[in-house]
């Protein structure tokens, strides 16, 4: 257990050098030099102004589901009327055995079910509707409504897409179904919530960040010298990191090995296998199932989030979760559930650690570092809502590595609600 403790125990001077090498690397990245970290142009010029009306629609590709959002907007003080149809992609479409066509053909049949449960009947002559497309993995964007993917992240794999711009794919599915649908953007997931973030706390002006924090981890800022909003891909950092033992051994059993390294130590994807690796390493003698290990839908961070929140005697509740996984295991004492449910908050803590650390890199980026203006900072995930605690940590930090007390702060972290879709479906319509 030691050991474990010591490998995910951070020290600031650690996080600050961290933030360093970070920063250096977006520099690099930004001039377009060999970088980890890519800073990618979104295209994204012009910030919605909360005066857009008419009904839009948003595609939002995350990790693991894909969402069909129609949100009407309806002008300035007034709400916008949000409806939102969601599917698990089925694993099989995320592996190389899939095509591009499997992929979006999946995307444009989940959009024509949504469209009929909206009661949106295309009538003769009324054309399209417009759509904004959030397509959650590195791109380079020539233009909004082009995405070029780079390479896949967060166990996709699916073939054919890799160098491809995702709008065409995307519009052909869509017009071989038949499903009337106009592809008007394309954006990040950290843009879009980025974009979101900008209408509902305005007193930033244009000094923003999105940030998500859930199967994958990224940010996207305002650079108001470009006047565009730079997806940074920060999950693809590569320098300086503190991996350990279990960490090598997660990105050796990826599919984009030697990839998305700083991505793999904080994000919800890897957090199961992580806490389980890291176990097995503090009490080689438990005999923890291998296809635990092996797939990470059967021990994944819903799992570790409620070994956190339980306050159980003996943690009972968690003794309950390990018999009721698949396989289960039910010969845990209540010391190795303790153990467990420490390893889950030290795996946690430093992935909310390294997040306040990037974020800090950003933000001297942004030349924002003493926090003396406003800066709104958007997050969303499903890591960051886990009601553990990770919020707070991440705030926390974020402090001690701004040196400043929480009340004196000008950067406020808020949270953000379907910003990832709806930031798509906002930018169709500036
Ligand atoms: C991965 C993707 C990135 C995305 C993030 C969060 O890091 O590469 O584009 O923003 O996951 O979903």
């Amino acid at each position: 257990m030691q050991q474990v403790t010591f490998d995910h125990t951070l020290p600031m001077w650690r996080l600050r050098e961290m933030s360093n090498s970070m920063l250096e690397e977006m520099r690099k990245g930004l001039r377009g030099e060999e970088s980890s970290i890519k800073m990618l142009d979104s295209s994204v010029r012009k910030l919605p102004t909360g005066k857009e009306t008419g009904v839009f629609y948003a595609f939002d590709l995350g990790g693991t589901s894909i969402r069909v959002i129609r949100t009407e907007l309806r002008g300035p003080n007034e709400k916008e009327i949000v409806k939102a149809h969601k599917m698990k992609i089925p694993r099989g479409l995320m592996q190389t055995t899939a095509t591009a066509e499997d992929l979006f053909g999946f995307i444009a049949d989940t959009a024509k079910t949504a469209m009929e449960k909206f009661d949106d009947v295309p009538q003769p002559g009324s054309g399209a509707f417009p759509v904004g497309f959030t397509f959650s993995f590195p791109m380079t964007q020539p233009a909004i409504d082009k995405g070029i993917l780079l390479h896949w992240t967060k166990g996709f794999d699916t073939q054919g897409v890799v160098g491809k711009d995702v709008g065409v794919l995307l519009q052909q599915a869509l017009d071989r179904k038949n499903v009337p649908f106009k592809v008007g953007a394309i954006c990040n997931d950290t843009v879009g919530t980025l974009v979101c973030t900008s209408l509902a706390h305005s007193s930033s002006g244009d000094r923003l960040i999105g940030v998500i924090l859930g199967t994958g981890c990224n940010a996207a800022y305002f650079d108001p010298g470009e006047q565009t909003v730079i997806n940074t891909e920060w999950g693809g950092y590569n320098k300086d990191l503190p991996t350990t033992a279990a960490d090598t051994l997660i990105d050796q059993e990826s599919p984009n090995r030697g990839q998305q390294g700083f991505e793999k130590l904080i994000s919800g994807y890897y957090l199961g296998k992580m806490v389980l690796l890291n176990l097995r390493r503090a009490k080689p003698l438990l005999k923890i199932p291998d296809e635990l290990l092996a797939n990470v839908d059967l021990f994944n961070g819903s799992h570790t989030n409620q070994i956190l929140k339980d306050q159980t005697p003996g943690l009972h509740k968690t003794d309950l979760l390990l018999r009721g996984l698949e396989p289960p295991i039910d010969w845990f004492t209540a010391e190795d559930r303790q153990d467990l449910r420490n390893i889950c908050e030290l795996v946690l803590n430093r992935s909310a650690d390294l997040c306040a650390m990037a974020l800090y890199a950003v933000l001297r980026q942004m030349g924002e570092e003493q926090a003396t203006r406003n800066v709104t900072v958007g997050i969303d995930g499903s890591v960051y809502k886990m009601d553990i605690g990770y919020k707070e940590r991440l705030k926390y930090t974020l402090n001690r590595l701004l040196f400043k007390e929480p009340t004196e702060n000008r950067v406020s972290i808020v949270d953000t609600e379907d910003g990832s879709g709806l930031g798509a479906a906002l930018v169709v319509a500036a």
